[in-house]
């Protein structure tokens, strides 16, 4: 076969799925748009997705602005942090990573370099670009938040948010009540996010407004065991460990169950999502021997992480490509937004009994505290609530200004208290998936070609669930009341939401053809003999085996199919 990627983004931009953005104007890098079948294509991966998120565990959808306000991006460290190692070519003016230059030239794991290491790597090295030798060129950060301005006169500096999780973590107190502060729970966010890329060359792999689709869940940080782990214990895939990586090892095909047990993943949380991120996978279409699970080695993960995996799926002209990250972030994002907004971002968590402590109070005498102290006696007051007095007093600091208590102002009672819980900062498990990257990925795996009668079949083999289209129904030819009948199949079966694509056009086998290259499982033609005996003919687009079904049993028959209750197989061995 010809170069795979040609062929795929051929036919996807000729078929409706995938078209450069805007390209009357001259398309920008970076930026796509999703013709009707990649946007139904598209819906279908995001809701396949939901089923598994909303419906089988059971967290929430919102929806939070994509624009944001500074303080979030200082609190998550975007602002300081979220950048990329660039240069410039001196020759061609081109912009380019300086990490994705060196890769290219065999130093695996350039992205880890400090600037300095980065430069010395790529000195002499030609441009992406226009060929030449760089020299020495410099290396510098470059942040790739797109920024704004809130505002007549931009009063508020704000970003397009580089991820749909921040929207989750600003809103984790309202989700605690929502979830009546019971750990664990969870919300997700399917969204647009935006990187302001520095050369996206790589299509839809690199984009710089992207969708992703995250889940954070957040946990009792000392009760990592998930409670419905059993669904996925017994579920075995290969793992690819730090430890494999760095001795050159193949990964280590494990039970969920035996993964967390031997030490190879963290917890019960993240082996739980590698599981379900692999069924969701399947799901959509990736062939199970290009999809892996890579554990972030130590120069990759980020500091705060306590275990951190990649989906990776291997596509022919991109190689292994990042799809979605599971990752434990421990309590590193609700600590960074309580500092920075001062708000608690924890949960009550009773105790199973009620406990008792002793506990030391101090009781200001207010009555002493205010002639002396005037206007601070309340602040000072406050303060003395924390304080640790000696025998002689206590010494507090208000506004910046140290006091000493005598002990004659206040009174120390030691008291007995009841406890009934605590508060707890939860961690949190994050699985993000990137939809266009799956997407990609689903349509380079279906594609297939085959040569019949002399003439080249291109097939998508979607999965009949994510089909943009699910079903084709064609009159054989029209007149003698066959597109009648054929109209009223067609409705039938958008009238029980199955996509249905009426055709009357051209020769069945070129309507066959049509149908097969945008990946349409099922396709219905109503001939003379429905007349007679009202039956049609029903075909499968992968084996193209056919089969007579009751014109009235067919919306039965492709519910079946489509939901993968029946197999076509099955209907050839009930003929
Ligand atoms: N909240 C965690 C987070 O955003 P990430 O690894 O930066 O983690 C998650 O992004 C996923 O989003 C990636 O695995 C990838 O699939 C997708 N993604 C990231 N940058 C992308 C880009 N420029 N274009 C397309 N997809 C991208």
């Amino acid at each position: 076969m010809a170069d795979i990627y040609d062929n795929v983004i051929e036919l996807a931009r000729r078929r409706g799925f995938v078209w450069p953005s805007s390209e009357c104007y001259g398309s920008v890098a970076g930026f796509i748009d999703y013709g009707p079948l990649g946007a139904m294509l598209k819906r279908k991966i995001e809701n396949l997705w939901r089923n598994f998120y909303i419906i089988q565990e059971g967290y929430y959808e919102i929806e939070a602005p994509t624009i944001g306000v500074e303080s979030i991006y200082i609190a998550s460290g975007h602002v300081k942090g979220f950048a990329d190692k660039m240069c410039q070519c001196p020759h061609c003016k081109e912009y380019h990573r300086a990490d994705h230059i060196a890769e290219e030239h065999g130093t695996p794991g350039a992205d880890a370099l400090s600037i300095e290491g980065l430069k010395d790597c790529i000195a002499g090295l030609p441009c992406p670009s226009c060929g030449e030798s760089m020299g020495e060129v410099e290396v510098f950060h470059f942040n790739l938040m797109f920024k704004t301005g809130i505002g007549p006169g931009a009063q508020r500096t704000g970003y397009l948010r580089p991820e749909t999780a921040q929207g989750i973590f600003t809103d984790f107190n309202r989700l605690s009540r929502f979830y009546r502060e019971k750990l664990p729970f969870g919300a997700v966010q399917i969204g647009k996010s935006y990187r302001n890329e520095i050369s996206p060359r790589q299509g839809m792999i690199r984009l710089r407004e992207f969708t992703q689709a995250e889940a954070e869940i957040f946990i009792h940080p000392e009760h990592k065991t998930h409670p419905a782990f059993s669904r996925y214990a017994d579920y075995v895939i290969p793992l690819w460990g730090q430890t494999q990586q760095m001795a050159g090892d193949a990964p280590v095909t494990t039970s969920m169950r035996g993964a967390v047990d031997s030490g190879l993943v963290a917890n019960e949380y993240v082996a739980y999502y590698i599981a379900l991120t692999h069924e969701i996978l399947m799901s959509v279409g990736i062939r199970p021997d290009r999809l892996r699970f890579r554990q972030h080695l130590p120069t990759e993960c980020a500091h705060y992480a306590l275990d951190c995996w990649d989906a990776e799926i291997y596509s022919e002209r991109f190689g292994w490509v990042e799809t979605v990250g599971i990752a434990d972030r421990t309590d590193y994002d609700l600590k960074a937004h309580a500092a920075e907004s001062g708000d608690a971002f924890t949960v009550f968590i009773p105790f199973t009994e009620v406990r008792t402590e002793e506990r030391r109070r101090i009781l200001p005498d207010m009555g002493a505290l205010g002639p002396k102290y005037r206007g601070k006696a309340k602040a000072i007051a406050d303060a003395l609530s924390s304080a640790e007095p000696t025998e002689k007093g206590a010494t507090v600091v208000v506004d910046g200004k140290e006091y000493f208590i005598p002990s004659e102002l206040f009174e120390i009672r030691e008291e007995t208290v009841e406890v009934r819980g605590e508060e707890i900062m939860p961690h949190v498990i994050e699985p993000s998936y990137g939809i266009d990257r799956i997407l990609y990925c689903a349509l380079e795996h279906a594609y297939d070609e085959e040569e019949v009668e002399g003439e080249i079949r291109r097939i998508l083999h979607f999965p009949p669930p994510i089909a943009p289209v699910q079903v084709a129904v064609f009159p054989l030819v029209n007149r003698d009341g066959l597109e009648g009948i054929a109209r009223s199949v067609t409705e039938d079966l958008t009238t029980h939401n199955i996509l249905t694509q009426y055709d009357d056009n051209g020769a069945i086998g070129r309507r066959y053809r049509r149908q097969d290259e945008i990946g349409t499982p099922y396709a219905i033609t109503v001939d003379y003999d429905t007349l007679e005996d009202h039956t049609a003919t029903l075909r499968d687009r992968d084996s193209m085996e056919q089969v007579r079904i009751p014109t009235d049993a067919l919306y039965a028959t492709l519910e079946g199919l489509i939901s993968g209750r029946t197999r076509f197989a099955d209907l050839k061995n009930e003929e």
